[in-house]
């Protein structure tokens, strides 16, 4: 995958926001995959300065979130849908009917998720999708273990990422132990994705997803078999990669035509 070192997480927020601005640029009616957690708030608050500044127009582009928690109501604040109405969805000219999260209260958990497979195919595939990493290498909600052909489903959260996730809650108040999750299946058929990891605390989740084996200790590893992924990482979360000083003369050397 190609790999872009950043200083730090700004930098990695602009970088992939040109990304994003390139994508509906290109194509006002673009599919985007979007996250939560806090590595993607600095780049959502780019998108909105760039609605503002720059005319970035969003009436066209369709979303689909990766992940929701199951059995929390969507006005929840812990919600992943509180939470992209906070941080993007009511600063920006989507149209509320074109954006997509799992309902984490569905009744029938099997048919909800084919469903959002269903519209996800029927929008036309996700054009630009951005991760996040676990620091358990997971994408999505997608935990060490699971299966790198897996679509849309319910997954049970490790205690790591329960731990990561309790900033996002009221002390006290439990962080739900189910989740609804796009699968690694369902995010290797982007057209194209992008890995954003910033901070010590990612450097080994990092090292194994862009240069590790493939495994599904790792499910971030299954972006080595996406034919366009590209890795936005800070220094602290690229301290240990092997090859950094490769991708630096990769970037350097890049053709103009190929820059974003
Ligand atoms: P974070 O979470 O952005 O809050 O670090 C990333 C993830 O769990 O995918």
């Amino acid at each position: 995958m190609e790999v872009i070192l950043v200083r730090d997480a700004a930098e990695g927020a602009l970088t992939a926001a040109r990304y994003f601005k390139s994508q509906i640029q290109k194509k006002p009616t673009s599919v985007l995959g979007l996250a939560t957690g806090s590595t993607p708030i600095p780049l959502y608050r780019e998108l909105i300065r760039m609605h503002r500044e720059e005319n970035l127009c969003f009436s066209g582009v369709t979303t689909f979130n990766l992940d929701e928690y199951f059995g929390i109501a969507p006005d929840h604040p812990g919600s992943y849908r509180f939470f992209m109405k906070q941080h993007l969805f009511d600063h920006v000219n989507l149209h509320p009917k074109h954006v997509h999260l799992p309902d984490g209260q569905t009744q029938n958990v099997e048919s909800h998720c084919a469903e959002y497979e269903a519209l996800i195919k029927k929008g036309g595939g996700i054009d630009l999708q951005v991760l996040g990493i676990g620091h358990d290498g997971h994408i999505g909600f997608n935990e060490p273990s699971s299966s790198l052909a897996s679509r849309t489903r319910i997954k049970t959260l490790t205690q790591t990422t329960v731990n990561a996730n309790q900033q996002f809650f009221r002390p006290g108040e439990q962080v739900p132990r189910h989740v609804l999750t796009m699968g690694i299946g369902t995010i290797l058929d982007s057209r194209q994705c992008l890995l954003l990891a910033f901070g010590k605390a990612k450097a080994s989740a990092i090292a194994l997803a862009v240069e590790g084996p493939l495994t599904a200790k790792c499910p971030a590893s299954a972006l080595q078999l996406h034919p366009k992924t590209t890795a936005i990482i800070d220094h602290d979360a690229a301290s240990l990669l092997a090859l950094r000083e490769y991708y630096r003369e990769v970037q350097t050397n890049k053709p103009e035509w190929q820059r974003v």
